[in-house]
C-alpha cells in the first residue's frame, strides 16, 4: 500500500512536470502594471514562467515598491534583484552615452528611435553597459515627451525661463533647461504627483502615457506638445547574475524578451496614443499644439546649443544618429 502511494507521487510530478526546486527572479520598475513598460513585463513573466513549467519564477515589483531607478541599479549589482527596467536617462548615470535619446530634437520619430537601438549605437549601448557590469538584454520605447506646466503657455524655448521643471536628472536633460534659464529640479518618478500638488514644482516633462497614469494632468494648466526627447527604457540584468545562469534558462529569458519586446513597442505607440485623448477628456487642460514653423523654433534653437551636449555625449555618437536618420 505504502509503495503504491509513493509510486502515485512519483508518477503525479514526473507527468506534471513539477520541479522542485524554482529560481525566484524579481523584476523592480517604477511605472503602473497598465503602462506600456508595467504590462509588457507581465507578459514576460507569464511567458517565462510557462516556458519554464514553473521552473523560473517572476516576482515583478512596480511603482518604485521596492526600488525607485536609481536605487535598483545598486540592487542589481548586490543581488537583491536580477533585472530593472529604468530609463535611458537614468541609466546614463552609470552608461552617459543613453543621453543621446535626451538631446532634444535629434531623434525624428520613432522609427529614428529603432534603427539606432538595432545597429552600431544599440552595439556601443550594450558594450559600454557590458564594461560597467550590466547586460543590456533589451531596449524598450516609451515615446516623446512633452511639457506641462501651471504657470503659462508655452510657445517657445524661451519661454520656459524661470519655471522649475522636475526632470530625471540626466546632464543633457538638466543642461537643455538651464540654456533656457529654467530650473530643473530632479526628483524620483513616484513623489512628482506630490510635487506638482502642492505647488512645489510648476511643471515636467514626460509622454502622455506618464502624464495620464501618474495623474500628473490634474495639478497642470498647459500643455505643450514639443516633443523634445525620447523616453526609452533599458531593460538590464547585472553581468555577475547573467554568468551564473545556465544556457537554457538564457534561452527562455531571452526568447520570452523577444516577444515581449515586440507586444512593448505596439503598447507604447497605442497607449500613448490614447492616454493624449484620456488626458483632454478627464481636465480642463489647455493643449498648446506646435505648428511647422513653430516646431522649427525648437528644433533650431536646440541644434545650435548642440556643442553644450558634446561635453557629456561623443559628437561622433550624434552624428551617427544624424545618419540613420
Ligand atoms: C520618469 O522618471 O519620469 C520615468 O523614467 C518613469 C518611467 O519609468 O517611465
Amino acid at each position: 500500500m505504502k509503495n503504491k502511494i509513493l509510486l502515485t507521487i512519483f508518477l503525479f510530478f514526473f507527468f506534471n512536470g513539477i520541479v522542485w526546486s524554482q529560481l525566484l527572479l524579481r523584476i523592480s520598475h517604477v511605472v503602473k502594471n497598465n503602462s506600456p513598460k508595467g504590462r509588457a513585463v507581465v507578459y514576460f513573466k507569464k511567458i517565462v514562467e510557462k516556458e519554464s513549467k514553473g521552473a523560473i519564477k517572476i516576482e515583478i515589483y512596480p511603482e518604485g515598491i521596492l526600488f525607485d531607478d536609481r536605487e535598483a541599479l545598486v540592487a542589481l549589482k548586490k543581488g537583491l534583484i536580477q533585472f530593472a527596467v529604468p530609463s535611458f536617462s537614468k541609466f546614463a548615470d552609470i552608461v552617459p552615452e543613453f543621453q543621446i535619446y535626451d538631446i532634444p530634437y535629434l531623434f525624428k520619430n520613432i522609427q529614428h528611435v529603432h534603427r539606432s537601438y538595432f545597429g552600431k549605437i544599440g552595439s556601443l549601448l550594450r558594450n559600454k553597459s557590458y564594461e560597467k557590469g550590466y547586460v543590456l538584454l533589451a531596449m524598450w520605447d516609451n515615446g516623446f515627451k512633452v511639457f506641462t506646466n501651471n504657470k503659462k503657455r508655452i510657445k517657445y524655448p524661451q519661454d520656459l525661463k524661470g519655471l522649475k521643471i522636475r526632470t530625471q536628472g540626466s546632464k543633457v536633460i538638466n543642461k537643455s533647461l538651464e540654456i533656457v534659464d529654467a530650473v530643473p529640479v530632479t526628483k524620483p518618478f513616484r513623489i512628482v504627483v506630490d510635487l506638482l500638488k502642492a505647488g512645489l514644482i510648476d511643471g515636467q516633462q514626460n509622454t502622455y502615457n506618464n502624464i495620464y497614469t501618474q495623474q500628473f494632468f490634474r495639478y497642470q494648466k498647459y500643455l505643450t506638445i514639443t516633443n523634445n526627447g525620447f523616453l526609452g527604457y533599458a531593460f538590464i540584468s547585472s553581468v555577475r547574475f547573467w554568468k551564473e545562469l545556465n544556457l537554457k534558462t538564457k534561452k527562455i529569458i531571452l526568447d520570452a524578451l523577444e516577444k515581449a519586446t515586440i507586444y512593448e513597442y505596439k503598447l507604447a505607440e497605442k497607449i500613448n496614443f490614447d492616454d493624449y485623448y484620456r488626458i483632454i477628456l478627464h481636465s480642463n487642460i489647455q493643449i498648446i499644439p506646435l505648428t511647422d514653423k513653430e516646431k522649427k523654433v525648437w528644433e533650431n534653437f536646440y541644434y545650435k546649443h548642440y556643442n553644450v551636449f558634446y561635453e557629456f555625449v561623443d559628437k561622433k555618437i550624434v552624428d551617427e544618429v544624424f545618419r540613420l536618420e
